[in-house]
């Protein structure tokens, strides 16, 4: 009977998990960047960020938290940042990283418009190819020299681009593919 009890509820708690995070997603979705998760591609498009111990890593529009919570978890001497704007996203990553217990990880409710990225050594992303060229020309004096920038399916925009040039890398992850973009800021 109690055993009934615990599986209908553990039911109910999977089922009300769902629905919260599809909700989200569809909420994202009105917005000018929606959410749209990288699958799980991530693990091995952050492998060319070649992360090492003191790196400083920032995801920009880190969504649900995924890539970095699975990086923290990979690379626990490294710190990492993710910046948000969409608050539900954020209060749900915040949930996952207390749950995996992760000190070495921290999200921000936050526009990276309005955010200092100056002491970040590597950046991932993944955003839309004018949204991000805006960001990082207005931006382009903040960013360190020599920085890893890795931008998931999407190549920088042109004015960014002209600067640095890119190299492509094809991602793999079971049958999904796609490209990583990555630019060493000069
Ligand atoms: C395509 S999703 C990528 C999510 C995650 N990085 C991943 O790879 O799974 C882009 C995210 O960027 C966020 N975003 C869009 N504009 C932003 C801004 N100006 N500042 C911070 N986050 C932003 C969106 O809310 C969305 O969650």
């Amino acid at each position: 009977m109690i055993l009934t009890y615990i599986l209908i509820l553990t039911l109910f708690f999977i089922i009300i998990f769902f629905i919260v995070r599809t909700a989200i997603v569809a909420f994202s979705m009105l917005t000018e960047v929606p959410f749209l998760p990288s699958g799980k591609l991530y693990k091995e498009a952050i492998k060319h960020l070649k992360i090492e111990k003191g790196d400083k890593v920032l995801d920009i529009g880190s969504g649900d938290g995924r890539v970095l919570i699975y990086a923290a978890k990979k690379y626990p001497k490294t710190e990492f940042v993710g910046v948000e704007r969409n608050s539900l996203l954020v209060i749900y990553s915040k949930l996952l990283k207390r749950v995996f217990g992760l000190s070495n990880l921290s999200f921000h409710h936050i526009k990276v418009e309005d955010f200092d990225i100056s002491e970040f050594n590597k950046i991932y992303m993944y955003l839309l190819p004018e949204f991000s060229d805006k960001v990082l020309m207005n931006k382009k004096d903040e960013i360190k020299k020599g920085a890893v920038i890795l931008s998931f399916h999407f190549p920088f925009g042109s004015k960014f681009t002209a600067i640095n040039n890119p190299t492509k890398y094809p991602v793999k992850y079971g049958n999904r593919k796609d490209n990583i973009y990555k630019y060493i800021n000069k």
